[in-house]
């Protein structure tokens, strides 16, 4: 396919773990030959109602990695999400493991930090990160190799991650009957996410796909798992015989009918962060609400 290197021979070992309240599928990837892990989209659990914070997803991985005597290297986010408030510091703090995110990161942060009103105390230079990827970038889990495949179009730092014969695509794709995701965010464009997307389906037919988001469209269980050949065959948005122009005009329409995500403004003002809790002058954890800007 492309200069990316694919290795199909590898096959990490994949837990999902289901977030009900967000529909995010956070992931633990094992190395089957060593002890080594990676996080891929953790999640925080917050109720605004209450204006609380717990961890009891992110305690569930913490868990697991622990009964499996396992060794966290990495902790990854896929892209800045909008839906949901990532857990990455807390899981560091725990267990270890190196940070990373797209280097789009600087973009998100700087659209978002003028949005939030910031100040110069919010750095716009992804330094909240121990690792910023970029297109092609490598890192290993263990004995597996892993690279990562720049895919902007909902977010300008999206970023699929490809571990062995499994690819965690973010929000690019979502599972065949449910399409893709939105693009009309800061910094989306459909057109880019086509070409994400085609980029995802351009690598071997048999590649696993693992989902970041699933809503059980039409009353089905959830599901997180694909692979290449179902998505090209099958996906309702860029499935056989879409082309690109019915994809853009599709997926424009549709994404100025929905209303935002429910955590939008606490997950930006968190995961433009790297997960860490944004504080008021005294040092008190605070999220702040701008009205009417959305
Ligand atoms: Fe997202």
């Amino acid at each position: 396919m492309s200069d990316y290197p694919v290795n199909m021979d590898q096959k990490p070992q994949v837990e999902a773990f289901f977030d009900e309240a967000t529909n995010t599928i956070s992931y633990v990837v094992k190395d089957p030959d060593t002890n080594a892990c990676a996080v891929i989209d953790s999640v925080m659990d917050v109720d605004m109602a209450a204006g609380a914070i717990t961890y009891v997803h992110a305690d569930r991985i913490i868990e697991y990695i622990r009964k499996n005597d396992l060794d966290l290297q990495w902790i990854i986010e896929t892209h800045v999400h909008a839906d949901h408030l990532s857990a990455a510091p807390y899981i560091q703090e725990k267990l270890g493991g190196k940070m990373g995110v797209g280097e789009g990161i600087t973009i998100v942060q700087d659209v978002f930090g003028k949005f939030f009103n910031e100040g110069t105390e919010f750095q716009r230079d992804g330094s909240q990160f121990d690792v910023l990827f970029k297109d092609g970038s490598t890192y290993k889990i263990g004995n597996l190799d892993a690279f990562v495949m720049h895919t902007p179009g909902h977010t300008p730092a999206c970023m699929v991650h490809v571990i062995g014969d499994a690819a965690f695509v973010g929000d690019t794709l979502f599972m065949p009957d449910g399409g893709s995701a939105r693009c009309d965010f800061p910094g989306g464009s459909a057109e880019e996410l086509y070409d994400s997307i085609q980029k995802v389906l351009s690598l071997p037919d048999d590649m696993r796909l693992f989902m970041c988001h699933d809503y059980g469209p039409n009353g089905r269980n959830i599901q997180w798992e694909t692979t290449v050949g179902a998505e090209k065959k099958h996906n309702i948005h860029v499935g056989l015989g879409k082309t690109k122009a019915d994809f853009i005009k599709f997926r424009t329409e549709r994404d100025a009918t929905l209303g935002m995500p429910k955590l939008i403004i606490p997950s930006l003002q968190v995961n433009m962060r790297a997960g860490a809790i944004p504080t008021d002058e005294a040092g008190n954890p605070q999220l702040k609400v701008p009205l009417n800007k959305l």
